[in-house]
């Protein structure tokens, strides 16, 4: 464990994976995919803190994502440094973003390397949320960064279509995920199915730098995160469950504190590091909730469950639901376990 490989914090994220290498071979490629996924979120950091001086912020009139989101710059520009990044690490035969209404083939941006080569090295896909929280940047609000890594299957090397359908792989299958988060602190936190790890950018030595090994959440917070202007279009569990922890009658017996930024990345760091509740659940508008399966609810499931946690759709965990499409919405409640079970326990009285 990474214990084992970097006993003491301080440890910068390039050399914990070169240890990491060194000690499976087989990771070799993961360490080059880590090395071009850390230079894009110092990059994305450092336009992040800039795009008001830069004038990128706003948005770009009418230019509406697949999502039938308006994209801020800010979501653009970070999507384009975040391609060229995973392009050039060269393992990626398929990226799927948030901001691209299909996946696609990532070929080497300027066409320098023969296709075969290409091929040849690439057996893994990237799907990414190149700038969650976007809505909240011009602000000075917190944003992030999200993404998970799968291994494409033996048959797209026979025929590229099937590449684009293996994207669609359910949570449990991730080889990799993590998020950065701009906020007081540029963190990046991991995992490789082997605990969650937080790195923090030391920007005097532009490294990112194990602060937080082996992250454990707490089994039981005392914090809830939900999006209190849908309440009355939830599901009646959840409305039943916010309504008991705000009054103390529910199983904990206490009264919760409210927290809510509006990004992912800052309430779901907020969750890990304190503990608690955090939920974007179905309602009767958005039956599948708003957040997306691929790069945002599953790669966090993901972190949340290396990290002690739990991640479900109110009903069953989210890294077993299979996407039925790239863009494809799911119901988000995780957090502590005893939390996200007692929340649980509401849906299992009315099924
Ligand atoms: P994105 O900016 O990548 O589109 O994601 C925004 C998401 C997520 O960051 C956050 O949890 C949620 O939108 C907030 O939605 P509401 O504003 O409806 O609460
Ligand atoms: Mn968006
Ligand atoms: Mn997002
Ligand atoms: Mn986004």
């Amino acid at each position: 464990t990474i214990t084992d490989i970097c006993p003491q914090t301080g440890v910068t994220l390039s050399r914990y994976m070169m240890e990491l290498e060194r000690w499976n071979p087989e990771l070799s490629e993961v360490e080059s995919i880590f090395t071009s996924i850390q230079v894009a979120a110092k990059a994305i950091s450092n336009l992040v803190r800039k795009s008001t001086l830069q004038a990128n912020t706003g948005y770009y009139k009418g230019s509406m994502n697949i999502q039938g989101e308006e994209q801020s710059k800010m979501d653009v520009i970070a999507n384009d440094v975040l391609k060229n990044a995973l392009n050039w690490a060269g393992h990626f035969k398929t990226i799927a973003s948030e901001e691209e209404d299909e996946p696609i083939s990532s070929s080497d941006p300027q066409g320098i390397f023969p296709e075969a080569i290409i091929d040849s090295g690439k057996s893994y896909i990237a799907v990414f949320d190149p700038l969650d929280g976007s809505a909240n940047l011009d602000s000075g609000i917190p944003v992030g960064t999200i993404f998970g890594i799968f291994r494409h299957g033996t048959e797209c090397q026979l025929d590229r279509q099937l590449c684009l359908e293996d994207v669609l792989q359910p949570g449990r299958n991730l080889v990799a995920a993590g998020y950065c988060l701009y906020s007081s602190a540029t963190t990046l936190v991991m995992t490789l199915g082997d605990g969650t790890h937080g790195f923090t950018l030391d920007e005097t030595i532009g490294e990112f730098v194990l602060t937080h090994p082996s992250i454990q959440i707490p089994q039981q917070g005392s914090i809830y995160s939900f999006n209190e202007g849908n309440r009355w279009e939830w599901d009646q569990p959840i409305q039943d469950y916010i309504m008991d922890i705000q009054t103390g009658m529910g199983k904990q017996q206490n009264k919760y504190k409210a927290r809510y930024v509006g990004s992912m990345v800052a309430d779901v760091h907020r969750t890990l590091m304190y503990g608690g509740i955090f939920g974007y659940p179905a309602d009767r508008t958005s039956l599948n909730g708003k957040l997306r399966l691929l790069y945002e609810a599953a790669p966090m499931a993901f972190l949340l469950e290396q990290a002690g946690g739990r991640a479900s759709t109110g009903t069953r965990p989210i890294m077993d639901v299979l996407p039925t499409d790239v863009h494809a919405r799911v119901p988000v409640i995780l957090g502590s376990p005893d939390d996200v079970k007692e929340l649980e326990s509401y849906y299992e009285a009315v099924i």
